[in-house]
């Protein structure tokens, strides 16, 4: 991209260049090492700035409306930039990372296995295997909730995604072969693609995971594909001809399957993670939250309940919005436009960041503060169109957003009403550098609630 330096009266300014570039590396290692306040600084210097990613000027968007603009044109502002690019190298043809000119054909095929009249079995399988996961914690001891809350919703998306039929040291594999893949997404987007080509362990590792998923997926597809009985479950779906008689190709399957793994994962196991942290420091809302979910009758808790736990709803809400799990989007111009005052022209990029607006004191009082509150009757939908948007916006939002919704609702119920939860150390809980806003040092102490189940 290039910018003029001379203007006259009617050429806008072009936006102005965050602080605290480095050569080389530009923004990229102040967004990996304190992205909230990197990001939380910058709407002062505009709608719109300039942040370097390595030899990329990108354009960061700090303003709700723009955002909005920005996510409902998907044709003009398509996905691509360094963190689709990354994506597409793992998801392949999958729907989260395809271009415009091949997502509405796939959301079509897609849209069957999220119809809501399938999201009660799902959901009901989900929270079987979270309340399984649940209650295999031994009491009095401290755990590593951001490892465990991802371990149990990588179990529940497994079990929607196979029927709950595979082996569990399968299931452990593909989990830690998932989360290798997903841990070096951001950092490979980040930084300069020659430092990614280096064989450094990390780099390997990397590599090494996705070549590892894809042979165990094409196993488990084949497999599939000579089974004769069908639960209904995703994989079952997918390897079903669509509404048109189209039946997708072993590598089609497996890239869509990558991406709800990735997709479904890591964005509800970190959500949970928080939401477990903010229980954990705040004993009185810990309470409520058990109190609603205790006065569910015993039993399992199935998506029957949802309606009835309208607090721990609120609590998904609000840790959504303060740790948004994707906090970053990108996208690129696909032809000449202005957006706000300023031109842009094909093949730029552009930077979204769910994070950015969720902090907008403009949009969301004392936005530091985590409060469910904020989203209690009469005051259910943010003042601000533009500054809410965990799931995205427009024809590329989130296709699980239901589903993820309801699975972290019933898994925060299931878990406050089986457990008490303290932070086991004092230690300040950070941002893990991460494609998702990760918690690092969440230790939390489990005691047992008296069991009705
Ligand atoms: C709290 C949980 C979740 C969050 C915060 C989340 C967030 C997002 C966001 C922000 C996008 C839009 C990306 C963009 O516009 O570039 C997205 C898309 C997507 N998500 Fe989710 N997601 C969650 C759960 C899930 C689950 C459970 C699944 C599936 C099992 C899923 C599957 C997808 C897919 C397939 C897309 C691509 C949709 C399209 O392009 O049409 N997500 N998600």
């Amino acid at each position: 991209m290039t910018f003029t330096t001379s203007r006259t009266s009617d050429t806008p300014a072009a936006p102005p260049l965050l602080p605290g570039a480095l050569p080389l590396v530009g923004h990229a290692l102040r967004l990996l090492n304190d992205p909230a306040g990197f990001l939380t600084a910058a709407p002062a210097h505009g709608p719109l700035s300039h942040v370097r990613l390595g030899p990329l000027t990108a354009t960061l968007v700090s303003d709700p409306a723009l955002t909005r603009e920005v996510l409902l044109d998907d044709a003009l502002y398509d996905k691509g930039g360094p963190l689709y690019d990354r994506i597409a190298d793992v998801m392949g043809n999958g729907m989260l990372a395809c271009p415009h000119s091949r997502h509405r054909q796939q959301r079509r095929l897609l849209q069957p296995v999220f119809h809501k009249d399938r999201l009660p079995a799902h959901l009901d399988l989900m929270a079987a295997e979270i309340t399984h996961g649940i209650d295999q914690w031994q009491p009095d001891r401290t755990l590593d909730m951001a490892a465990q809350a991802q371990t149990l919703t990588a179990r529940a998306i497994v079990a929607t995604l196979f029927d709950g039929t595979l082996d569990p040291a399968t299931v452990t594999t593909m989990v830690q072969d998932m989360s290798a893949i997903t841990a070096g997404i951001y950092t490979h987007a980040l930084l300069p693609a020659a430092y990614t080509r280096l064989p450094l362990p990390a780099n390997r590792r990397y590599a090494r995971a996705q070549r590892n998923l894809r042979t165990t997926l094409g196993r488990i597809i084949t497999e599939h594909r000579s089974r004769t009985t069908d639960h209904g479950a995703f994989l079952s779906l997918l390897t079903e001809p669509g509404p048109d008689g189209h039946t997708l190709s072993d590598r089609d399957v497996s890239d869509q399957v990558i991406t709800f793994f990735i997709a479904g994962m890591e964005t509800t196991g970190n959500a949970l993670a928080w939401a477990a942290h903010h229980l954990a420091q705040d004993p009185a809302l810990q309470q409520h939250v058990h109190a609603e979910a205790a006065a569910v009758p015993p039993g399992p808790l199935t998506h029957t309940h949802l309606p009835a736990l309208e607090l721990a709803g609120r609590v998904i809400t609000e840790a959504l919005r303060h740790y948004p799990p994707v906090w970053l989007l990108t996208r690129t111009v696909t032809r000449h436009t202005t957006l706000g005052s300023h031109p842009l022209n094909a093949g730029d990029t552009l930077v979204i960041s769910a994070y950015l607006v969720q902090h907008l004191p403009s949009a969301h009082p004392s936005p530091h503060r985590f409060d469910p509150d904020r989203w209690a009757p009469p005051h259910p939908t943010p003042p601000v169109p533009g500054s809410l948007i965990p799931f995205g916006l427009g024809a590329r939002k989130c296709i699980g957003d239901a589903l993820g919704i309801g699975e972290l609702t019933l898994a925060l119920a299931a878990l406050t009403r089986r457990w008490q939860l303290t932070p086991a150390t004092a230690a300040r809980v950070r941002y893990e550098r991460d494609i998702v806003i990760r918690p690092r040092n969440l230790h939390l102490h489990l005691q047992p609630r008296h069991r009705r189940t």
